[in-house]
């Protein structure tokens, strides 16, 4: 059965539609736009597997469409790769009356959304996730960006897409790299809310790294409800709220950087979240024994054997110029409990190495 939330926000408030019929959907609601143009910007291998399905899908629109097929790495989530598609849109007389459709992961949502929400100074923009971590995650909230002089996501908008729409069939094809990329997320909206949720995804996120059946579309929907529920409270991270979305963040893009992104996003995120657990005990926000429950309850997710080999000091180091530190100081979203949640705290080198060498011992 199809899901909807609805987004409420003072700025563009929108639907994310969850479920096998969600592309009929998307396509109802783009004709009923009356556009004169429509550029589907699409992953490489989405196109691969699912050609017939996205044609079949948008032959049906009323407005003339074209696309743009995306090599979705971090290199090309660049001005270069943004700059291109101002040019396919500027040579194919695209005007203020168009739109841009992401259909791919977090790197083409990310990149197709500042695309969209630049040129012509903002044209319109859905978001079709395909990877389980734009699915649960970076589809919704409006954050786009592009990575700059080596720097995650330097250069971004605020950009709210008319709609989100999660086809969770797409994930049938989805590698297994990438579905753990997408627990990352999963395990941080475990610790966000309440006990209850806890729970439930803890037990799905189970179940996906035993390769057992798993609710995904209730797993979507409650990661999805949880994000929706923040962002509507401080869209544009102005009251602090949310950046308790971070959680585990400010750890996560050093790994990034530190392995040249043979880490991927997801995967640096759990190791970042094991990070933020035992600075979090070491400061003393949260007791031992609240620890020791977390580690136990989530042992069996596997952590990637790249962050073994991972330098702790040159992680500090690349924490400086995460654009979440203030004046080169490093921010930590830490933990006292479920749904207790601190921000903008400071750790001492010794600390965050400490936590980094505590996560390292546990994979
Ligand atoms: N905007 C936000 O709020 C936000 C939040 C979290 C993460 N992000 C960003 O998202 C990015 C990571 O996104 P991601 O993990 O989705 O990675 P991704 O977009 O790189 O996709 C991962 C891989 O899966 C492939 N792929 C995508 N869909 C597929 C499918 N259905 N079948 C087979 N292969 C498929 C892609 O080609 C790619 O190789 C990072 O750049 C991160 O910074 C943004």
């Amino acid at each position: 059965m199809t899901k909807k939330i609805n987004v409420k926000l003072s700025d563009k408030s929108h639907q994310i539609i969850i479920g096998n019929d969600a592309l009929q959907n998307a396509v109802e609601k783009i004709n009923s736009l009356n556009l004169s143009k429509c550029l589907l910007v699409i992953d490489k291998n989405v196109i691969k597997h699912h050609s017939m399905l996205i044609r079949k899908t948008f032959a049906l629109l009323n407005c003339k469409t074209f696309s743009y097929i995306l090599n979705a790495n971090e290199k090309n989530k660049s001005l270069t790769e943004t700059g291109k598609i101002y040019k396919f849109l500027i040579d194919n007389y695209f005007d203020r009356n168009s739109i841009i459709i992401a259909i791919g992961g977090g790197i083409t949502g990310d990149l197709a959304g500042f695309a969209a929400s630049t040129f012509l100074r903002g044209i319109q923009f859905i978001q079709i996730p395909t990877t389980l971590l734009s699915m649960v995650d970076s589809s919704v909230g409006g954050k786009t960006g592009i990575n700059f002089n080596s720097k995650k996501n330097m250069v971004g908008t605020f950009y709210q897409p008319e709609m989100v729409v999660v086809y969770p069939e797409f994930l049938s094809t989805l590698p297994k790299r990438e579905l753990y990329s997408g627990a990352g997320e999963i395990f941080k909206y475990a610790f966000l809310t309440d006990f209850n949720n806890y729970y439930f995804l803890k037990n799905n996120l189970k179940k996906l790294f035993s390769s057992s059946a798993i609710s995904i579309e209730k797993t979507i929907y409650t990661c999805l409800k949880i994000k929706v529920g923040i962002v509507e409270n401080d869209e544009k991270e102005i009251s602090g709220l949310r950046k308790i979305l971070n959680l585990g963040h400010t750890f996560a893009h050093a790994f990034e950087a530190e392995s040249n992104y043979k880490i991927n996003h997801g995967q640096a995120v759990i190791g970042g979240i094991f990070c933020s657990l035992f600075l979090s005990q070491i400061l003393g926000y949260m007791q031992m024994e609240r620890l020791n429950k977390f580690l136990n309850d989530f042992n069996f997710i596997k952590l990637n054997p790249g962050l073994k080999s991972i330098n702790s000091g040159s992680v500090f180091n690349l924490m400086s110029s995460d654009k979440k530190s203030i004046s080169c100081q490093k921010r930590f979203v830490l933990l006292v409990d479920v749904g207790n949640i601190i921000t903008d705290v400071k750790a001492s080198k010794a600390h965050v190495i400490y936590a980094i060498e505590k996560m390292k011992e546990i994979i």
